[in-house]
């Protein structure tokens, strides 16, 4: 492989970078030398009502056990609003830009304070307690915010569902954690449509008692104020119900350990997974990377434009932020609307410094020229960011060049769900860049690459991503299930915990993500398992096998290939492939909807019945010369059809 072009920390960093490399190093040194002195340092840096006197408690072998500052008390909400209500009361802390262009909204801190106590009341009138969870399926709009932030204020944990997820999916992730209270809005706005979510919050509910779980109360934001569907006794709007409540709340006193919220996130196999994070470890985790990766500096103006129904929107739109008394932006809408310079007039419009935003976005706006971006100013802009998936040297190149005018360092993010924040990542004043590099590890993060037979490898390597030591933000079980969280990230490699990713380390030491190396697909930046896409389609009727896989793909990075063979008697055509991708988005929702469908009367199995996804993959990428030996297979016959009817020609 060439080595791209470097691109060396520019002469103004060295001067208003909070680390500088020297720094880096010495902190990084240190942070892997003596994780409890580093961390019982950095530690601090969140408000505690009960200081914590252990640091570090953690074991990869055998039951997994992960404990930071567990003797601690402190509460999220205080760290995110009260905590700045002495210096920056009237400072905005959530700078609302809406779909439509001519809606915005600031709140200050001191705003913010009074609609997360009102919000706690709500939900501690509707009999919500400690420990309990509450499902959010919202758009991006305040009230979602207001309605994590009082979850954590009463020790109640959130679990919010992307607002694109269909009701089965969105009654799946309710009955697994045993939900009994849903906030919503009536509707979202996106791109200048709207989003039933009242509706589909409905349909969910009625799912769900089918699980006998009992959603008893669904409070109500008014969105778009658009008539919906209403069940007395158990719909509140908030709107009213609100208004008489106090802002103030009393803060529960949490334990650095008990939980703070569910993510569910998809695998490589079965249904997603109630990913669990807790209080202490990872605000600490949270708020420290978002000051030092972002270089950010008090009045700066935080832009971060994914959804809170991801894993990026709770760390860095909310809890990172806010904890550091950001302003943080939040956007309702999509980078497309009313056209292809949203984000660029946005960035003008509230003076953002920090963008922190996803590859797909940038390769769908790089395709539709440099004009949407040259008539904007930018001139705002001090860092630049980049999230979710690889991002190819010509996006990073395109970004640097066009939106940054090759003055502005991009921050390449390398991290997960289940890792809280980011892990490997350049810091502005302090690395050289390597276009689609993310770089070096952030403090106490120890990566190793094994092969594939856990061998660790040394040096410049190419291998599977594994962290060998535990880091405050990381996960702590799946909810529910702790032997599979072992199962998953423990087993494939004991003792290591086990990305799903691979990835290369070049002689300098700078690591390069090569993409998921298990059956998990990523979308736009959207992770997916193929074995849910499977399991959508073979709920069709007519359908009697499906074998998914990711191929590559323009703007999305990857796109859904399906194979699928029909029940006897069926006949594909045009119609039923319509059919089956509206039915995978009824069943999961809009973000995996399948780009092609291939009917196929045979899969390619090896004599005991394992599909051979290899083969498919190669398939769907229009490699076929590159088959590799198929001689194992039960029936080589099947590979010609294949190769014969696929639907990627070139
Ligand atoms: C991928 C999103 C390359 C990776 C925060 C990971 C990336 C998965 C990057 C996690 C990056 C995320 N470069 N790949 N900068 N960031 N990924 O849980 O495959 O939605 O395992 O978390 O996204 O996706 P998740």
């Amino acid at each position: 492989m060439t080595e791209p072009h470097l691109h060396p920390v520019q002469a103004e960093w060295k001067e208003r970078a909070l680390i500088d490399d020297a720094t880096y190093r010495a902190w990084y040194e240190k942070s892997v030398a003596d994780p409890d002195s580093f961390w019982a340092e950095h530690g601090k840096r969140i408000q505690w009502s009960k200081p914590f006197s252990r640091v570090k408690n953690t074991s990869f072998e055998g039951d997994v056990s992960i404990k930071w500052f567990e003797d601690g008390e402190t509460n999220v909400s205080v760290n995110c609003v009260d905590r700045h209500l002495e210096t920056k009361g009237d400072q905005v802390a959530i700078l609302w830009e809406g779909d439509n262009p001519a809606e915005d909204k600031k709140i200050t801190y001191r705003e913010l304070h009074g609609h997360v106590g009102r919000f706690a009341n709500l939900l501690k009138q509707q009999g919500v307690k400690r420990g309990d969870r509450v499902t959010i399926y919202m758009p991006m709009i305040p009230e979602a915010a207001y309605a994590m932030l009082a979850c954590t204020r009463i020790g109640a944990i959130h679990s919010v569902v992307f607002g694109g997820f269909s009701p089965d999916a969105l009654a799946g992730r309710i009955v697994d954690c045993q939900s009994t209270v849903v906030i919503t809005a009536d509707e979202g706005y996106r791109g200048g449509k709207t989003i039933p979510l009242k509706e589909n919050t409905d349909k969910a509910i009625d799912i769900a008692a089918r699980s006998d779980v009992a959603v008893r109360s669904v409070v109500v934001v008014k969105r778009t104020g658009n008539l919906v569907g209403w069940v007395d006794g158990r719909d509140i709007w908030y709107g009213d119900a609100v208004a008489d409540l106090s802002p103030d709340c009393p803060p529960e006193a949490m334990n650095a350990e008990d939980p703070l919220f569910i993510l569910y996130t998809s695998g490589s196999t079965g249904k997603p997974k109630g990913v669990l994070h807790t209080t202490g470890g990872y605000l600490v985790y949270a708020s420290m990377t978002h000051q030092y990766v972002f270089d950010y500096h008090d009045g700066d103006i935080y832009w971060c434009t994914a959804d809170v129904g991801w894993v990026t929107g709770h760390s860095y739109l909310l809890y990172g932020p806010l904890a550091n008394g950001a302003t943080t932006l939040m956007f309702e809408g999509v980078p497309n609307y009313p056209d292809q310079s949203r984000f660029w007039q946005i960035v003008d419009k509230h003076q953002v410094n920090i963008f922190y935003t996803a590859p797909t976005a940038l390769r769908a706006l790089m395709g539709s020229g440099d004009d949407y971006v040259k008539k904007t100013s930018r001139s705002s802009l001090k860092v630049l960011g980049s999230v979710g998936e690889p991002i190819n040297p010509e996006a990073w190149e395109w970004y640097y060049k066009v939106v940054g005018e090759s003055r502005i360092p991009i921050v390449d993010t390398w991290w997960q769900t289940e890792t809280g924040g980011i892990l490997i990542t350049p810091l502005p004043g302090a690395t050289d860049l390597k276009p689609g590099s993310a770089t070096r590890p952030f403090f106490g993060v120890k990566p190793k690459l094994v092969d594939s037979e856990g061998q660790v490898l040394e040096g410049a390597a190419d291998g599977n991503l594994c962290i060998i030591d535990s880091w405050p933000g990381q996960m702590r079980t799946v909810y529910g299930d702790h032997e599979r969280f072992v199962q998953t990230y423990f087993s494939t490699y004991a003792g290591k915990y086990f990305t799903g990713d691979g990835c290369r380390r070049d002689a300098d030491g700078y690591y390069w993500i090569t993409g998921r190396v298990d059956d998990v697909l990523n979308v736009s930046g959207h992770r997916m398992g193929t074995a849910e896409v499977e399991s959508a389609l073979v709920s069709h009727e007519k359908v009697s096998e499906a074998a998914v896989v990711g191929y590559p793909h323009d703007v999305k990075g990857q796109g859904i290939y399906c194979y699928v063979t029909l029940m006897a008697g069926e006949q594909g055509s045009e119609e039923l492939r319509k059919e089956l991708v509206a039915h995978v988005r009824k069943e999961i929702g809009a973000i995996a909807s399948p780009d092609k469908i291939q009917f196929s009367p045979g899969l390619p199995k090896t004599r005991s019945g394992k599909i051979m996804r290899r083969i498919l993959r190669k398939i769907a990428e229009d490699d076929y010369g590159a088959l590799g030996d198929t001689s194992t297979l039960a029936d080589p016959a099947v590979v010609d059809d294949l190769v014969a009817n696929r639907q990627n020609k070139k």
